[in-house]
């Protein structure tokens, strides 16, 4: 039976760069996740017996949450909501089962790659009919809703068994409980010549894939070791656990350690990779070699032809603008476009909905084309699979002669996390009151602080990182992460073009020296935030 639940609004229950992410222990406050979730309907319009996608990374509290969503879904008129087996499902496929089956939209219960456990963090976010993260006309929609919400909607039911695949009727409304992996695995196989990647296995190829304890080992088990067949054992930290196993599921140099010890240290595989806690990351790694995730958007726009679902050729490309500029020089190679998009893959929505990019990127390990619209970690892994087995050639010397062809942009991002939420504004503010004067300065050309004009819808975005330009075509990029849960986290974006091929095996962090010590002159960091050094390198 149908009951209203009277509420009274919470605080700061806007969402960031990404859905609402809070600790978990702000979600189990009585209300919290109710409110967001009631807000998310309040702001839509239509949906009556339509479909909704619920799942989740599997992260602790996603069990509670899900028999939420559910039953507020059942209540407030969804025809069908199509779940996860066990609540799970990563988030590209999330984004693949509401355009396959035509949904009205979905919920995704993650904060992606941040740690989970009851200390951890939890999100949640909703996605539209093509699949994608809600634009932010619909994210401050919501947001408004939190600020005025007094009643919510549910039913009054046990939880429901998400155990076995299958279709039940709750409250007039159709629940199918799906197996998480098959779509996804189906799609990938239209995408990618899985055959072409078997014979590379057979003639020796090995590969290490890191799960971290979160939702892609089902996924990469059956992928790469049932369907591919790459040896069991493959895959590692292949079970999600509610708390990642203890693992920070951040897939980059610092979280996936091991992994890139193996590669980087040990050279014991010929390719690795990992992905994050929902599943939308990727971290590509060769023997020897670590490839960033700005050149690994420039290498597969360059090579993504070859990839059956691919082989008609791409028609644009779009990165965010902290990105490295390594995509700009393959586009227009191709005569292409390069769109330049704030921090966040909503911004890609409308580029791929509208056929003007077909392959998208950011720094931030995040790799995806047109086949869903959210970034997709598994879909680069076998991306790289797929460029790797028709090349023959080991992933160095792609990147090599990648960079030979094109030049090398030198990247690195500093993060300075969890620095005082006052000081970092302070520290913005400091930034973008110098603007002005910093131009002319260092070799800078043009500084500013970044705006986007969408050119499906006219949009207009502002205030999306401070950029310092110089003539030579380096940047520095400042802007305060929309993610954290926890004071604030700086990030600084430093990026050096090399077209020498005799400079191309310079050490990233040696070659942007003089970019490093800039950004940190430039911003006063140490001023502002009392660190000498960031917290993270990538
Ligand atoms: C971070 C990344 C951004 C990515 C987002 C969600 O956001 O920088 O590229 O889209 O996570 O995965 P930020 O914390 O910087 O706002
Ligand atoms: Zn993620």
């Amino acid at each position: 039976m149908a009951e209203i639940v009277s509420t009274k609004p919470f605080d700061g229950q806007r969402p960031g760069t990404s859905g609402l992410r809070k600790k978990v222990t702000v979600f189990q406050q009585p209300h919290y996740a109710e409110n967001f979730i009631q807000s998310i309907f309040d702001s839509l319009e239509g949906f009556a017996g339509k479909t909704l996608v619920i799942g989740g990374d599997g992260r602790y509290y996603n069990r509670e949450v899900v028999q939420t969503a559910i039953r507020m879904a059942a209540a407030n008129g969804f025809g069908r909501v199509i779940v996860g087996q066990n609540g799970l499902l990563s988030t590209p496929a999330a984004s693949h089962l509401i355009r396959k089956n035509e949904a009205f939209g979905g919920i995704i219960l993650s904060a992606s790659h941040n740690p989970g456990g009851p200390d951890g963090d939890f999100g949640i976010k909703y996605n539209g009919s093509n699949g994608g993260p809600a634009p932010e006309k619909i994210t401050e929609e919501i947001f408004s809703h939190t600020k005025t919400i007094s009643a919510y909607k549910t039913i009054n039911s046990a939880d429901v068994d998400l155990n076995a695949v299958g279709t039940i009727q709750i409250a007039g409304m159709t629940l199918e409980v799906v197996d998480p992996v098959t779509d996804y695995a189906a799609l990938m196989q239209t995408l990618f010549d899985f055959n072409l990647i078997r014979a590379l296995i057979k003639s020796g190829f090995t590969m290490k894939f890191d799960g971290m304890g979160a939702i892609t080992g089902p996924y990469a088990h059956r992928i790469l070791e049932d369907m591919l067949g790459f040896a069991k054992g493959t895959v590692m930290n292949g079970v999600p656990l509610p708390d990642f196993g203890g693992h920070h599921p951040d897939p980059n140099l610092v979280h996936a350690k091991d992994l890139c010890d193996m590669l980087l240290v040990q050279k014991a595989y010929d390719f690795g990779a990992a992905s994050d806690g929902d599943g939308d990351r990727n971290l590509i790694v060769g023997k020897n070699i670590y490839v960033t995730p700005s050149d690994s958007l420039a290498i597969i726009a360059a090579n993504m032809h070859l990839a059956p679902g691919y082989k008609g050729g791409i028609t644009g490309i779009a990165r965010s603008m902290p990105t490295s500029g390594a995509a700009d020089r393959v586009a227009a190679k191709m005569g292409l476009r390069c769109y330049e998009t704030p921090t966040g893959w909503k911004f890609f929505g409308n580029l791929l909905d509208a056929n003007m990019a077909t392959v998208c990127g950011e720094e931030s390990f995040g790799t995806g084309s047109n086949h869903v619209r959210e970034k997709d970690g598994l879909w680069a892994v076998l991306m790289w699979l797929n460029i790797l087995a028709s090349r023959k050639l080991s992933v160095a010397t792609i990147v090599t002669e990648h960079w030979k062809e094109f030049g090398r942009n030198y990247y690195t991002r500093h993060d300075y996390e969890e620095v005082d939420l006052d000081s970092a504004n302070a520290l913005m503010k400091n930034l973008r009151d110098q603007l002005p004067a910093l131009v002319g300065q260092h070799g800078i050309h043009k500084a500013d602080d970044f705006a986007y004009d969408d050119p499906v819808d006219g949009s207009r975005t502002t205030g999306q990182g401070v950029r310092l330009l110089f003539e030579n075509g380096s940047r520095i990029i400042y802007r305060l992460s929309g993610t954290g849960t926890a004071g604030a986290t700086l990030r600084v974006y430093m990026e050096k073009y090399e077209a020498n091929p005799q400079r191309h095996e310079m050490e990233t962090q040696h070659a942007l020296f003089d970019l490093i010590l800039m950004s940190r002159d430039c911003a006063k960091i140490e001023k502002y935030t009392g660190r000498k050094a960031p917290t993270v390198i990538t």
